[in-house]
């Protein structure tokens, strides 16, 4: 899909904030992160050179602990401020609720010039950089990610969309933000399961890309669980430059980026196969890189160290790192589902270090060798 050419932002840098720039030609946009950075929201829409309505797409959560303080912020710089709220919860991820905020959008008169801003974790920021997409062919989107699998992962990349009732996110566009803010305070009242949840993209990253990266949460996981602020803003920051390196360098997923899927192929079988119920998605993400790296060692890929290092790291977070029983055929069923299987072939990130990882197809029948141990 065309996007108009971003707004350009002026210096975003205070002392307590980080700037992480993704660069991806005219649609580069900037990551602003730090605790408090929430309030200073009517000042970055300003320095965008945005002006005009805003829409504030949240949930009644989000509403209700940060609300007022983003209509303040916002209010303050002169923006007339409209909120669209839609219900709590994944199952809001649907063209429904996009033609809802469409709706409301027209209701308030919104143009060309006019910004949404999402404020929430990846579902909110899914559904509003997708409405924002296909509004008026293209309105300025702004995320306020208030997750830390948002901070860290949906909100860096420019995938958006929602779901259909045969599968995850079937429907959306590449669409980049103008700006995306992560206000690492916000993550205080995240309920601690869903922090655990992202804890294991946080991981994922140290095994994909960068040694010192995994070495750093070794040393550091008992103050980042005790959410130490500077430890959280490293873990952000660092994140979000490694994810903004992969997406510079491949867009729109046609080769590099297909490592940020490592724990994500048995991880989407085993959230599947427990009917998107018994796991959040990064427990399952969790188990799948232990699984993968389990399978990589028996290709002889890894070594056994590069194992027991991550499954000793995720345990430390309290993440599961068992992989539930189920018959083979079940378990490789599920693997077919997944939406990164080209041709009927299996393709796998597989670890040959910590820090280094590489796409393989996988042979049915070496993985069903390799999985009698837990069926
Ligand atoms: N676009 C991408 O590249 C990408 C990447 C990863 C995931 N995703 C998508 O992101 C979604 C998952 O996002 P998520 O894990 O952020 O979950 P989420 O957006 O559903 O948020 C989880 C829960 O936490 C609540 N919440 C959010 N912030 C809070 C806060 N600060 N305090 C208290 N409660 C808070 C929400 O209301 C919700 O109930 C999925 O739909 C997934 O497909 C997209
Ligand atoms: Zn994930």
């Amino acid at each position: 899909m065309a996007q108009p050419e971003k707004p350009s932002a002026g210096p975003l840098m205070t002392p307590s904030n980080q700037t992480v720039k993704v660069g991806l030609g005219k649609r580069s946009y900037d990551i602003v992160i730090g605790p408090g950075s929430l309030h200073r929201m009517g000042e970055y829409l300003q320095s965008l050179g945005l002006s005009g309505r805003v829409g504030v797409v949240t949930n009644p959560t989000l509403a209700r602990l940060y609300g007022a303080s983003l209509k303040k912020a916002i209010g303050k710089a002169g923006f007339t401020c409209y909120f669209i709220s839609i219900p709590d919860g994944e199952r809001t991820k649907t063209l429904r609720w996009v033609s809802y905020i469409v709706d409301e959008l027209v209701k308030h008169r919104f143009e060309r010039r006019s910004t949404l801003v999402a404020l929430g974790g990846g579902v909110i920021g899914d559904i509003t950089g997708f409405a924002a997409s296909m509004y008026l062919r293209g309105i300025p989107f702004v995320q306020v990610s208030t997750t830390l699998v948002a901070q860290v992962d949906s909100s860096v990349g420019g995938k958006t969309g929602v779901n259909h009732p045969s599968g995850k996110n079937l429907i959306g566009a590449f669409y980049q933000p103008a700006l995306v803010v992560s206000d690492t305070n916000t993550l205080q009242t995240l309920p601690k399961r869903e922090w655990l949840s992202g804890l294991a993209e946080v991981i994922k990253y140290g095994v994909i890309a960068d040694k010192s990266f995994f070495g750093f949460l070794e040393d550091r996981m008992e103050h980042i669980l005790d959410m130490q602020e500077k430890d959280i803003q490293t873990v952000v920051t660092r994140c979000c430059e490694i994810k903004a390196r992969v997406v510079a360098k491949d867009e729109r997923e046609s080769g590099l980026r297909r490592i940020l899927n490592y724990g994500h192929t048995i991880g989407h079988a085993l959230e599947a196969l427990g009917g998107y119920r018994k796991y959040i998605h990064g427990e399952a993400v969790g188990i799948g890189m232990v699984h993968e790296s389990l399978l990589a060692n028996h290709l002889e890929l890894c070594s056994k160290d590069v194992v027991d290092r991550q499954r000793a790291l995720i345990q430390r977070t309290g993440l599961p790192v068992r992989i539930p029983a189920h018959s083979f055929s079940r378990f490789w069923g599920a693997m077919r589902h997944d939406k990164k299987v080209a041709q009927g072939t299996v393709h796998c990130v597989l670890p040959r270090s910590i820090g280094k990882v590489q796409v393989m197809p996988l042979d049915p029948r070496t993985v069903r060798r390799w999985y009698a141990q837990f069926s």
